[in-house]
């Protein structure tokens, strides 16, 4: 896809960070927007900002762990703009804990939203991605689906799972030579409220100094890149029909560190890490 003007995107977690300003970015493009999220109040602020494009945008309050508000939302997205070319499955959250301190339910909870979510926002749209003349999917993975790190086995997982499973499925739409293609996107830190909303299993607070507060706003002092830079980093490579898109320093230091040791890091990483 090398030109969004005109176009349908659908955007998971457009009311903030990088899903905001991928709203915003590809407003700028002239492309039509269906704005989902499960967080209201943040979905309208993302609306208010792109109100004055005269695009056909939609709002939908989703919670992509929900497989049947997905589907609703995917098919009624198709129907209210008519086609959807472009799928971003964005929506995501963090967790920090042991592996023997995460609780059962916190596995749940994040599996649902950031594999889940990317499975349901996948095969859901796909439909109606082969019925439009172009298609694309973008799935967020993370740095954390290219390395492992003490603390992170929950988001490691899903993150690992969302790198596994673009990676078969554009396999598949090259193999199958369609009209649909896609991308898995590892960015490093971001500066977004990702860090704000995570949880923190409480054992783990308790092995970590400072309190909770400290601790978020520690997470929050290592994102640098703006979603900004990170949005037109992931629509360069749409336009580009990227594979693999890598954002931030830390991205491409921990890609060729993953080349270079790819299982020797494992001695090296925890003498640089504090149980996060
Ligand atoms: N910020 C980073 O440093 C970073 C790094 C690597 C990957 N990522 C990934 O980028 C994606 C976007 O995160 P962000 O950094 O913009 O964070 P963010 O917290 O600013 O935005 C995430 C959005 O997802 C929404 N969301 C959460 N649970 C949801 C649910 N169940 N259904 C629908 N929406 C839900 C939130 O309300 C929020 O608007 C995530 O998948 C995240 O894992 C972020």
């Amino acid at each position: 896809m090398k030109d969004f003007s005109t176009r349908v995107a659908a955007i998971t977690g457009a009311g903030s960070g990088i899903g905001r300003a991928l709203a915003v970015e590809l407003a700028a493009s002239g492309c039509n927007l269906a704005l989902s999220d499960i967080d209201a109040d943040g979905l309208a602020g993302t609306a208010e900002l792109v109100a004055d494009r005269k695009l056909a945008v939609t709002t939908d309050v989703v919670d992509v762990a929900d497989r049947t508000a997905m589907q609703a939302w995917a098919d009624d997205t198709a129907e209210a703009h008519g086609a959807v070319h472009l799928v971003v499955n964005n929506a995501g959250v963090a967790l920090a804990g042991t592996v023997e301190d995460t609780p059962m339910e916190d596995y749940d909870w994040i599996l649902g939203i950031n594999l889940w979510g990317v499975i349901h926002g996948t095969k859901m749209f796909m439909p109606h991605l082969r019925a439009a003349e172009e298609g694309h999917i973008v799935n967020i993975s993370s740095v954390f689906g290219l390395f492992a790190q003490p603390s992170q086995s929950a988001y490691n997982a899903t993150k690992f799972a969302v790198r596994g499973f673009t990676e078969a499925l554009r396999q598949e739409l090259d193999m199958d030579g369609g009209n649909v293609s896609c991308t898995c996107v590892h960015p490093g830190g971001i500066d977004t409220n990702i860090a704000r909303n995570a949880r923190l299993d409480k054992s783990l607070a308790d092995v970590m100094p400072g309190d909770q507060e400290d601790v978020r706003e520690g997470f929050q002092k290592a994102l640098h890149v703006s979603p900004e830079v990170a949005a037109r980093r992931i629509l360069k490579g749409v336009r580009r029909n990227a594979r693999r898109v890598l954002i931030g320093p830390e991205a491409y230091a921990v890609d060729a560190m993953q080349r270079v040791l790819p299982t020797a890091y494992q001695r090296l990483v925890p003498l640089s890490t504090k149980l996060l």
